[in-house]
């Protein structure tokens, strides 16, 4: 037989033979303001030392924001506690049921400017944050809204009770949804709220700003202010919070927990994870590949659930390894304002070095880099998709959250070798199961320290569905009836 010069259908089909036109997403409709300052009271007030933030795709800048330091903290509490004493929490459920459903509405009636924003601010594709970030956003408020009136049952026998002010502070990468993961269980339950986004990603909060403000939630139920992690300790240290609920890096979550001990204030943390992808022989493989490419490549792998390490089963890691670069190849990475978008910029420059940094670690302690050889722009943060291959589990890469769309694969012959493998790390937040056999599934489920496991998927969320960790990806969960928990006292 002689050399194949034949074109296959998968060449026409994910070859170099086509080319995809440009689907850019317009965002002529988006009028961004200069600065942005803090909403206090429900009013929108400026503070004098601002830092910019910028669109990582193109470095270029969007807005300045204002930095709240620790007086403009403490306004921001007092106007909490006296919306708390006052109004917020003698309201009957009922009421504050409609504020919820009407910012959920009023979510989904923006959705399109939201979306835009939120991906100029954070570089993600606009397509994850049209079909995930803003509808998930929405259904939290829906779905908590929905237990405003209905507390009293969700602990049927207990008496429950708001606690008071809430304290949080959100990273990030999924700015608008963890905004609303906070704060719909937070008002359903009876507090109020003061919160602050993250400094590269504080601008679809302003926006939910707004909604408030015209939703006419009542002054002081929602204080949103801006600033660095300085700003974020004066929330957390202020004496008059109750509650602590923290989403970000282990680092800090550690930090806070040592900060609020011993004041009685509850503390939830969402903290970092290391998440394994188990592809067992008799999985769809097909299907599994859809998968382990959704668990990192989703959000460039900023994503704290990610299913950053990939364990294929040895007798078909190559089939898999095969099928995983193909599609690897066919990522589109780059404009993620382009409709067709799969992976965009990387969140910030300080990102972006972490990444790069421990890609470097990888290929220096042994373990062999494919990179498929898309073009990336030329300004702004991106980083190719990688697979790192003969990975052992004390890598660096195997055990330190890259947070990036970096995956490091290891095999393993029996599922107790899975097990094993999979819980061999700090961290314990979220896990994913594929075989064809549910009773396997169900198993190795049972097996695995962490929050989160799917079955013959990856990346589902649902608002009724609790989410959280174990070990150092920290402890509460956020979601369903679980989440609201975390907001109530219960006797
Ligand atoms: P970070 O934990 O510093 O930032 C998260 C939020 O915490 C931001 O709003 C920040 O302003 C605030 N913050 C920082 N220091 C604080 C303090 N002492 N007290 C109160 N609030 C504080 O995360 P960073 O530096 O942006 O990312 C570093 C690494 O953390 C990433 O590479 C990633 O591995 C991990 N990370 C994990 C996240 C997750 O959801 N699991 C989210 C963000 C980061
Ligand atoms: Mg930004």
């Amino acid at each position: 037989m002689g050399k194949k010069t034949t074109t296959s259908i998968r060449d026409l089909l994910f070859g170099d033979l086509w080319e995809y036109a440009p689907a850019p997403q317009s965002s002529d409709f988006v009028t961004l303001k200069e600065r942005y300052g803090h909403f206090i009271n429900g009013e929108f007030v400026e503070t004098e030392e601002t830092f910019d933030t910028i669109n990582p795709a193109t470095e270029e800048k969007l807005a300045e924001v204002c930095i709240a330091d620790e007086a403009t903290v403490d306004t921001a509490v007092k106007a909490a506690r006296k919306a708390y004493e006052k109004v917020w929490s003698k309201m009957p459920g009922s009421e504050r049921a409609k504020y919820l459903y009407r910012i959920a509405r009023m979510i989904q009636e923006r959705s399109r400017e939201i979306a835009v924003v939120e991906t100029l601010d954070g570089g993600k594709p606009i397509k994850e944050s049209r079909d995930v970030d803003v509808p998930l956003a929405a259904a939290h408020f829906f779905y908590y809204a929905g237990w405003a009136d209905k507390l009293n049952y969700a602990f049927p026998g207990a008496q429950v009770k708001s606690l008071g002010v809430a304290g949080q502070v959100i990273p990030w990468n999924f700015p608008l949804l963890m905004a609303a993961w906070k704060i719909a269980p937070a008002l359903a339950a009876g507090n109020t709220v003061v919160i602050k986004p993250a400094e590269t990603t504080p601008l679809t909060a302003m926006i939910l700003a707004e909604i408030f403000q015209e939703a006419g939630l009542p002054p002081g139920v929602v204080n949103i202010v801006n600033g660095f992690g300085a700003t974020g300790a004066a929330i957390v240290n202020h004496d008059d919070v109750n509650k602590v609920a923290f989403t970000g890096s282990t680092g800090v979550g550690k930090i806070i927990q040592r900060a609020v001990a011993g004041t009685g204030k509850k503390l939830t943390l969402e903290l970092g994870g290391k998440g394994a992808n188990i592809i067992f022989d008799d999985a769809p493989l097909d299907q599994a590949v859809e998968g382990i490419i959704n668990g990192i490549f989703f959000n460039q792998g900023h994503v704290c659930c990610a299913g950053s390490r990939l364990l294929v089963q040895e007798n078909i890691a190559d089939e898999v390894m095969a099928k995983l670069k193909h599609r690897l190849s066919t990522l589109r990475v780059g404009d993620p304002m382009d409709k067709n978008t799969d992976v965009g910029a990387i969140n910030s420059r300080e990102q972006l070095d972490r990444i790069t940094e421990l890609v470097a670690a990888g290929e220096a302690e042994g373990a062999v880099k494919f990179q498929p050889s898309c073009p990336l722009p030329e300004k702004g943060f991106f980083f190719r998709p990688t697979v790192f291959t003969e990975v052992t589990p004390s890598h660096r890469i195997a055990q330190e959250e890259i947070f990036g769309p970096v995956l490091s694969v290891l095999t393993f012959r029996t599922p107790e070798e899975a097990v094993v493998k999979a819980n061999n790390t700090p961290y314990g937040l979220a896990c994913g199961i594929w075989s064809d056999k549910g009773s396997k599934l169900f198993e190795v489920a049972g097996a695995l320290k962490a929050g989160v496991i799917w079955g013959n998927t990856y990346n589902k969320f649902d608002p009724s569905s609790p989410f959280g960790g174990y070990k150092e990806s920290g402890f509460g969960r956020e979601g369903g009836v679980q989440g609201l928990l975390a907001y109530l006292e219960v006797r």
